[in-house]
């Protein structure tokens, strides 16, 4: 089994860590996009078009199922791509909001992209941070542990008033070590139903 994932850079891997945990035995194929990055304030058509052309890519190279580790490309294009590919498995990360919710009686800060941001709708108890340009300034800052860590301290400080903190973009996984509140990152969820459809494509 054949497992193709996508993100506009590193912020991916972590997608892929999670899933190699979960799903061991299949072999990924992992598509670094930061040519295109930051996809996060690029019109909906824009990302439409290079989610798709990706999702070709991985297909075309013989992929039986696509993650699209990346919470922007699945906002703007997991609907595109599933109308494109009906009969194919496209597993798209999102903000895990709910999980934080549950957890938390209080205000529950998400941090996203402006497209996730601004894409759906979220509860009142959900303070919305949009970042323009903190997934590229992680690309660039990426793996330097003292510039991630400046990184996540000068976003954090613009912010008060909440429990937990949802890093809704795959790049801001690279922030969580210095995030002082508990942290509610996709990756997992996006793992656990990765294995869902893998155990039931094989039978397993
Ligand atoms: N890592 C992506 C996400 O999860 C997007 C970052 C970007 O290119 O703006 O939203």
């Amino acid at each position: 089994m054949l497992i193709g994932m996508f993100d506009s850079g590193a912020g991916g891997l972590n997608v892929l860590n999670a899933c190699k945990k979960t799903v061991p035995r299949a072999r990924y194929l992992y598509l670094d996009d930061s040519a295109h990055c930051p996809y996060g304030n690029k019109p909906k058509e824009e990302i439409e078009r290079i989610a798709l052309r990706n999702a070709k890519l991985l297909f075309d190279a013989g992929c039986d199922v696509i993650v699209i580790a990346c919470n922007t490309a699945t906002a703007a294009a997991a609907t595109l791509i599933r109308k494109t590919y009906p009969d194919k498995a496209v597993i798209g990360i999102e903000p895990a909001v709910r999980p934080a919710l549950s957890s938390v009686g209080g205000k529950v800060l998400l941090l996203a992209t402006p497209i996730t941001a601004g894409l759906r709708k979220y509860p009142d108890r959900v303070i919305v941070g949009a970042e323009e340009t903190l997934a590229a300034e992680i690309e660039a800052a990426y793996p330097n542990a003292e510039k991630l860590e400046a990184l996540a301290e000068k976003t954090l400080e613009k912010y008060s008033g909440y429990e937990a903190v949802v890093t809704g973009c795959t790049h801001y996984a690279y922030l969580i070590p210095y995030i002082r509140a508990p942290v509610f990152d996709g990756a997992d969820g996006v793992a656990r139903r990765l294995k869902a459809v893998t155990d039931k494509l094989t039978g397993g």
